[in-house]
C-alpha cells in the first residue's frame, strides 16, 4: 500500500483561496452593480478598461465577452476575410485558429519551439510560401504566449514587418507577463486576452479584452462589440457582435487586478521552487533572458512514452495533472483540412505526447509543492 495515497487531494487551481483573500471587497463590488443596475456597459467597464491600460501600457483597452471574442473582434476590425492566410501555432488552445476560420479566413499552422512551447518565428517565412502556393493572401500572425510565457515577439515583429503582416498577440494565458521591458498588451498591433476563471487574471464567468495603440482600430472595436453600431445606437454601419464584458465581471476584475502583481510574484516563487525540486528529474520549463512568465500552467516534459504512466501515478497520490494539449490542432477533425506550413509541425506532435501540467496557482504553499515534487520523483523513478 502506497503510504502517500491517503493524503487529501490537491487542487489543480485554487480559486477558493483567492476568493477568501478578496473577501468583502468582491461582495461590495458586486453589490454596487446590483444597486446601480447598469448591467451592460455600466461605469465599472470604463474604470476597469482604464486600469488595465495603466497596468500594461496599452493606449486603448476594449473589453468584451470572452477571450475567443477578443480574438475574433480584432480579426474583424482588421478586415481579415476569405482568401486571407493567418499563421498560428498548431500547439495551442483551439480558439486561436477557430476565430480565423470563423471570419472565413484560413489558418496556416506553424510549428513551435520545444523549449518555450511558443511559435517558431523561423516557421513563418516557409508558411508564407505555402499560403501563396495555395493562392491565399498572407495577412496576419497570431502568436500565442503559451502557458504564460511571451512568444519571441521581436523576431515575429521582424518577419511580420518584412511581409506586411498584422500581428495579433493571443495573450489569453500570458497577460501580465513581461517581454524585454514591455508588458504583454503593449506589443504587436493588437493583443487579445481572456478572463476565463482559470486564467491568471480571471473573473467569475467569461470575459475578454482587446488591447491596441491604434485609435481607429479601437473605435472599430467599440462599434463591433455592439452590433457594429454607428454614431447612433440604431444606425449600424458594419456587421458586429453582441460581445460586452458584463458590468458585474468588470467589478470583480477591478478588485482582482489590485492583487494581480502580488499573485504574479507568488506564481513565480512557486515556479522557482518547482524548478529547484524537479531539476534532473524531468524537463522543467525555462524562461529566456529578459522575459517573465505568469505561469498560467507549469508544464513539464516527460519523454520516452512515459507521460501517461507518470500522470496515473501522480493521480494515485492525489496530485492532479492536466495535459495541455493532447492533440495539436492540425490533427483535430475541425482543423485537419487546413494547411500546415512547409517545414511541418513535428515539434507540436512530439510535445503533445510529452507535456504534463502540474498544479499551479498563487496560493500554492511549499508543503504542498514538496508533496507534488516527491510524487513526481517516485513516479519517474519507477
Ligand atoms: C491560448 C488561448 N486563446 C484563446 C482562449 C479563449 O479564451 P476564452 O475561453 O475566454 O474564450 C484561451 C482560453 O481558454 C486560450 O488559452
Amino acid at each position: 500500500m502506497n503510504q502517500h495515497a491517503n493524503l487529501p487531494p490537491i487542487p489543480f487551481i485554487d480559486v477558493a483561496s483567492q476568493r477568501r483573500r478578496l473577501g468583502r471587497a468582491i461582495d461590495d463590488a458586486i453589490a454596487r452593480v446590483t444597486t446601480h443596475c447598469q448591467f451592460i456597459l455600466g461605469p465599472e467597464i470604463k474604470t476597469f478598461e482604464a486600469e488595465l491600460a495603466k497596468f500594461c501600457g496599452a493606449r486603448h483597452v476594449v473589453t468584451c465577452a470572452s477571450g475567443t471574442d477578443a480574438l475574433a473582434l480584432a480579426l474583424m476590425a482588421k478586415g481579415i476575410s476569405p482568401g486571407d492566410a493567418v499563421f498560428c501555432p498548431s500547439f495551442t488552445f483551439c480558439a486561436t485558429a477557430e476565430v480565423v476560420a470563423l471570419v472565413g479566413a484560413t489558418p496556416v499552422f506553424v510549428d513551435v519551439e520545444a523549449d518555450t512551447f511558443n511559435v517558431d518565428p523561423k516557421g513563418i517565412t516557409p508558411a508564407i510560401g505555402t499560403a501563396k502556393r495555395l493562392g491565399l493572401r498572407p495577412k496576419a500572425i497570431i502568436p500565442v504566449d503559451l502557458f504564460g510565457l511571451p512568444a519571441d515577439h521581436d523576431a515575429l515583429a521582424a518577419v511580420a514587418s518584412a511581409n506586411g503582416l498584422f500581428v495579433l498577440d493571443d495573450a489569453a494565458q500570458g497577460f501580465g507577463a513581461i517581454y524585454r521591458g514591455r508588458k504583454l498588451g503593449a506589443l504587436g498591433h493588437a493583443t487579445a486576452t481572456s478572463f476565463f476563471p482559470a486564467k491568471p487574471l480571471g473573473c467569475y464567468g467569461d470575459g475578454g479584452a482587446v488591447f491596441t495603440d491604434d485609435d481607429t482600430f479601437a473605435e472599430t472595436l467599440l462599434s463591433l462589440r455592439v452590433h457594429g453600431q454607428g454614431s447612433d445606437k440604431y444606425d449600424n454601419v458594419r456587421i458586429g457582435m453582441a460581445s460586452r464584458l458584463d458590468t458585474i465581471q468588470a467589478a470583480v476584475l477591478i478588485e482582482k487586478l489590485k492583487i494581480f502583481p502580488d499573485e504574479i510574484a507568488a506564481r513565480d516563487r512557486a515556479a522557482r521552487y518547482y524548478a529547484e525540486g524537479l531539476a534532473n528529474l524531468v524537463v522543467a520549463p525555462t524562461v529566456p533572458a529578459g522575459l517573465t512568465s505568469v505561469w498560467a500552467q507549469y508544464t513539464i516534459r516527460i519523454a520516452g512514452g512515459r507521460r501517461d504512466q507518470v500522470a496515473a501515478a501522480l493521480k494515485a497520490e492525489g496530485v492532479p495533472t492536466a495535459i495541455y494539449y493532447p492533440i495539436p490542432l492540425h490533427r483535430q477533425q475541425a482543423y485537419k483540412h487546413y494547411p500546415v506550413g512547409e517545414g511541418g509541425v513535428a515539434v507540436s506532435d512530439r510535445l503533445a505526447g510529452e507535456v504534463l501540467s502540474l498544479p499551479m496557482h498563487a496560493y500554492l504553499d511549499k508543503a504542498t509543492q514538496d508533496r507534488i515534487i516527491g510524487a513526481v520523483k517516485r513516479a519517474v523513478s519507477h
